[in-house]
């Protein structure tokens, strides 16, 4: 009785809502909240449906099998504020796909195969809170990757194959809390590179090749809490890099990579250590790759050590000059009694000469 009551009421619902559309939520897709929500996670289409509804508000397509977004393809789903797009094989992003989507707060792209940003990539995401790019072929970032992304809080890089970022790459997010580019290519970074970066708290550098960091690249960073640098391909750093870090407290790490242990290197960290805004909170797992000698050992094991060389040096060469210094002394102090002893000689020899 029950059923025959709610038959004709159900259908009644269905012929309302779903205008031409009703396939979708049929079609391997659970649909919510009077299809505010749509999940189409794993229904194996291979192409963005072009019947998702327009009030849409989260939609998530994650684990099928797309393989490019075309322009045109969000078209009527301005309402979106969540997009799920992970763990598809996406590779191209046509100019502007994203721009109909400016209610956007959160888009996942994670685990595709896009390789680089065009310049429209971004386009019309002015309110986008969060930008997941984890685990793409990403190989470079210019200044034209991300312009749009004004409202930014979180972008995730991870595990890319970023060797290159061009300065002013993230261009005007001055609001960026969160940037991860670990496990990328990086072996350099430029001064300018996060240059507007003001309200950045977590920079994570992890799993990179960085050996060589120019001495204000972290400058710009006046909130940084978090600087993650371990596991990369640092022998040495300087202390003007840290130092210039102007914020209240910065955490940095620094462990698993290739410390050459020699005195500089025991001054620095020296210095830097006694700076008490900055927090080396893994200066004690800090292992020596060079010399061959301390190869293993921690920093920490050796670096009484590491001065001693110079400071036997240091003693020598002290030494060596004072012991000339005083033979120079001395040596002028004998010439110049030896001289006023001749002229004594002279000027008696004069007198008796005058005398007789
Ligand atoms: C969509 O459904 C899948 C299971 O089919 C689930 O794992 C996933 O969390 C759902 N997505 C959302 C946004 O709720
Ligand atoms: C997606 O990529 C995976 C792994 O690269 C591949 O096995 C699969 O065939 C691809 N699917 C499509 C539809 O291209
Ligand atoms: C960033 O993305 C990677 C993979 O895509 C994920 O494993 C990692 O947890 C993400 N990081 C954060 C902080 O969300
Ligand atoms: C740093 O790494 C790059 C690329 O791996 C290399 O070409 C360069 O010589 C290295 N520089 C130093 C100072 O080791
Ligand atoms: C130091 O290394 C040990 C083991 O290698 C690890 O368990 C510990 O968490 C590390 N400490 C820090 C502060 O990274």
């Amino acid at each position: 009785m029950l059923y025959f009551w709610f038959l004709p009421l159900l259908t009644v619902v269905h012929s309302k809502s779903l205008p031409s559309s009703g396939s979708l939520c049929e079609k391997g897709c659970d649909c919510q909240g009077e299809f505010k929500f749509v999940n189409c996670s794993n229904a194996l289409f291979s192409h963005i449906p072009s019947n998702v509804f327009p009030f849409t508000e989260h939609l998530d397509l994650s684990q099928n099998q797309l393989t490019d977004l075309p322009t045109g393809a969000f078209r009527a789903l301005r309402r979106l504020r969540v997009l799920l797009l992970n763990d598809n094989n996406i590779s191209a992003v046509a100019t502007g796909t994203f721009s109909p989507l400016e209610s956007l707060l959160r888009l996942d792209l994670s685990r595709n195969h896009i390789s680089y940003l065009r310049e429209g990539f971004s386009m019309g995401l002015g309110s986008l809170k969060e930008l997941l790019l984890g685990e793409n072929r990403l190989r470079s970032l210019d200044h034209g990757s991300f312009l749009h992304l004004d409202s930014l809080l979180r972008l995730n890089l991870s595990g890319n194959a970023i060797g290159i970022i061009k300065v002013r790459a993230f261009g005007h997010m001055t609001l960026l809390r969160q940037l991860h580019l670990e496990d990328n290519k990086l072996s350099s970074l430029g001064n300018g590179v996060f240059s507007m970066l003001k309200s950045l708290e977590v920079l994570n550098l992890q799993g990179n090749r960085i050996n060589s960091t120019e001495v204000g690249v972290f400058t710009p960073l006046t909130s940084l809490a978090l600087l993650n640098l371990a596991h990369n391909h640092l022998s040495t750093i300087r202390f003007k890099t840290f130092l210039s870090i102007h914020t209240y407290s910065t955490h940095i790490l620094l462990a698993d990579n290739p410390w050459s242990c020699d005195c500089d290197l025991q001054r620095v960290f020296r210095k830097l250590r006694s700076i008490q805004r900055l927090f080396l909170d893994d200066y004690y797992n800090l292992s020596c790759r060079e010399p061959p000698e301390l190869q293993g050992y921690r920093l920490t094991e050796v670096d009484a050590e590491l001065c001693i060389a110079e400071t036997v040096t240091v003693l020598i060469i002290t030494v060596t000059v004072l012991i000339t210094v005083v033979a120079a002394i001395v040596m002028a102090e004998k010439t110049r009694k030896k001289r006023t002893g001749k002229q004594w000689c002279e000027d008696t020899n004069v007198a008796y000469q005058y005398q007789s």
